[in-house]
């Protein structure tokens, strides 16, 4: 075996969670023409190769208003519980075992679809995904940052039936002109319900952005983070508070945020003590689901068995999960990684 064909194969068997995906951004194009065909809805598109030709990116803005458009095809209890499924399966082929899961309520309840039907369709794939795949997960609740504090507030307020099922909120779409501060008051509300914050911070924004997270926000967890490494006092505050990134290479790539995934900051990151995950982020519309990420980001940067294993155990470790759990699955990474005369 090749040295990176060894490495690919250590990967595939690695225990992993999956921390950054956005349920909507896992939309295969095949079953966007199906859902488009059971429910009568006209999408743009010819064939399945000519919807896969137009993801071609200069930025986040040129992805979302396709991410948008594409998620048109989503109106019943049914399409959402199929769209989840889908996803687990791929997860679970990649040996995800936990996955923490954003979708964007205010993509839906502005077409008209209900948020209890978009909820329930998901927790339904959910429940499916851990009895028929031993996959567990949780649902994160993502607002839209182009929008309205107020137009937040509302989806919180719609979301206060429903809060059982939710282990989050998050902060995502257009971030340049829509910092954190904007959002400071329905996050304090968010953590007052219980729920654990996390943001979209430093992926085309500044990193001052970051900085109004951690100190405006108040984030458990940080969503991308990449322009962190403009700043030194904050890659110091990240590493000494042990913030967890979850970091999306083959992301950064489409999207322009790196222009090569051998000048990715990930291993710089590793360097200096920062606790960052890998993630697939929007998996149909970037080229791979999360094993793709660890293999083609080690491949270029040249990350090591011990690397990625480090990897591993730090998805678990910033996990929303009780730290009985998160020990649990920690000691089955470094079983692996001993059964592969990895660890000693
Ligand atoms: N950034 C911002 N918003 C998003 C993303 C992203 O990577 N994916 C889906 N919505
Ligand atoms: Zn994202």
């Amino acid at each position: 075996m090749t040295p990176s064909a060894d490495l690919d194969a250590y990967i595939a068997g690695l225990p992993k969670a999956e921390l950054h995906l956005h349920i909507e951004g896992s939309l295969e194009p095949e079953l966007m023409f199906e859902l488009a065909r059971r429910n009568g809805v006209a999408i743009p598109y010819d064939s399945v190769e000519a919807v896969r030709a137009a993801y071609d990116f200069s930025n986040l803005q040129d992805f979302l208003d396709i991410y948008y458009a594409g998620a048109a095809v989503l109106l019943t209890r049914q399409d959402f519980e199929d769209l989840a499924f889908a996803y687990f399966q791929r997860a679970a082929a990649d040996n995800v075992r936990h996955a923490e899961i954003f979708f964007d309520p205010q993509t839906h309840t502005d077409r008209g679809v209900p948020f209890g039907l978009v909820v329930e369709g998901l927790i339904a794939g959910m429940d499916r995904a851990k009895a028929e795949l031993g996959v567990s997960s949780g649902l994160i609740l993502s607002f839209l940052r182009h929008l309205t504090e107020e137009e937040a507030f509302a989806t919180l307020d719609a979301a206060k039936p429903y809060l059982h099922h939710f282990i989050g909120v998050g902060l995502d779409s257009s971030e340049v002109g829509h910092p954190p501060s904007k959002f400071q008051r329905v996050f304090a509300a968010a953590r007052d319900l219980g729920l654990k914050l996390c943001a979209h911070a430093g992926e085309e924004g500044p990193p001052a952005y970051v900085h109004e997270a951690l100190d405006l926000l108040h984030i458990d967890r940080m969503d991308h983070g990449n322009r962190s490494m403009e700043d030194e006092a904050l890659i110091e505050r990240l590493a000494r508070e042990q913030m967890t990134l979850t970091v999306c290479p083959l992301s950064n790539l489409k999207l322009c945020v790196v222009d090569d995934l051998k000048n990715h900051p990930v291993p710089q990151m590793l360097r200096r003590g920062l606790h960052v995950t890998l993630n697939s982020d929007d998996p149909s519309y970037f080229g791979g689901y999360v094993n793709d990420n660890y293999s083609r980001l080690a491949e270029a940067v040249g990350l090591t068995h011990e690397q990625v294993t480090q990897l591993a155990r730090n998805s678990f470790e910033g996990a929303f999960l009780p730290e009985a759990d998160k020990a649990a699955r920690i000691a089955e990474v470094d079983a692996y990684a001993r059964s592969a005369g990895v660890l000693g």
